[in-house]
């Protein structure tokens, strides 16, 4: 009990000392849904890839503190090339980013003249250097079908390529890149989900496999899902992404009961980030990430349409 208060105070202490250096720094703070609970509470905005994306490049503030992975910070980078972004754990990677190089786009590229390069935020910046048009898990479909091709290829997630394929009368050639944290999810899961819990909504993450979403009520982005669940018919709901997002629907619709597809699913580089490291950032203004101006250029168209999609 005591060791309990101790960590109490120690929080809120250095939630005080970084609302305060924020202050001198001129600095917003950006985390995403997986965030720890501390983190998002002390964060300017908490939203899903696309929100964040939108923040980045609209807010004021001088410093951007991402709390997320790499290659949402990146994305910051390339928006607002005017602001110093931190990203406070440093390691903090997306192993679906690493799956597709930019060597192996313009190589595909080359056997498929007449498609149109699609990429996922979750790729890193020369990746979308050579992209057409990015997207996010919250306007994947319309960004699709806003295309003149007919042919599309879809990196670096085979199960959002899926998932999209459902909804466009397109040909989509998905790459083979997947989610270690969304792709453990199987249809015995859901089942097995649905009788500890019946009557309960599942709402899943378009990362998913197909088995998984064929048993699915809903698919949506982070976000997507909190306001399914939030303002959706019902009061029980299985989640079916990463364990993090129970902190906002806890707080934000805390009259429903939310219950975790399975505790397992927890993204270990998502969960890198806390406040000592969120404080130690703005301290020393490091880890700072930044864009090369020449991709960082090219990123940016890709990423420019997107935004203009949705
Ligand atoms: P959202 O854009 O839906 O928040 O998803 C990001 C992500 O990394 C999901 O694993
Ligand atoms: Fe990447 Fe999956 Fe973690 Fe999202 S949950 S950041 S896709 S590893």
């Amino acid at each position: 009990m005591r060791f309990w208060k101790a960590e109490m105070d120690e929080e809120a202490k250095l939630t005080g000392e970084i609302r305060a250096l924020k202050e001198e720094r001129e600095a917003i703070i950006l985390a995403h849904n997986y965030q720890v609970g501390p983190v998002q509470d002390i964060a300017d905005l908490v939203g899903d890839s696309l929100e964040l994306s939108r923040a980045a490049a609209s807010m004021g503030g001088k410093v951007i503190v991402f709390c997320g992975v790499d290659f949402m910070a990146e994305t910051a980078a390339i928006l607002s090339p005017e602001k110093k972004v931190l990203l406070p754990a440093a390691d903090a990677c997306c192993p679906m980013a690493e799956m597709v190089t930019a060597g192996e786009v313009r190589a595909i590229r080359e056997r498929n003249p007449d498609a149109a390069v699609v990429a996922y935020v979750n790729t890193t910046a020369e990746v979308k250097a050579e992209s057409d048009i990015c997207c996010t898990s919250a306007n994947a479909v319309e960004v699709v079908n806003s295309l003149e091709e007919d042919r599309v290829i879809f990196l670096p997630d085979r199960n959002l390529a899926l998932y999209v394929a459902r909804f466009s009368g397109k040909e989509i050639l998905p790459w083979e890149g997947y989610c270690i944290v969304h792709d453990r999810f199987t249809p015995a899961d859901v089942r097995a989900a649905r009788a500890r819990h019946p009557g309960a909504k599942v709402i899943v993450h378009p990362e998913c496999r197909p088995g998984v979403i064929d048993l699915a009520d809903g698919v949506a982005s982070t976000s997507g899902i909190i306001r399914s669940a939030c303002t959706g018919e019902g009061k029980e709901f299985i989640i079916g992404t990463e364990v993090g997002i129970l902190h906002r629907l806890r707080k934000e619709c805390p009259s429903k009961r939310c219950y975790p597809l399975s505790e397992k699913a927890i993204c270990v580089n998502m969960k890198k980030t806390d406040l000592s490291k969120v404080y130690r950032a703005l301290d020393r203004m490091e880890p700072r990430v930044t864009v090369p101006d020449e991709i960082a250029r090219r990123a940016r168209k890709a990423i420019d349409r997107m935004l203009a999609v949705r």
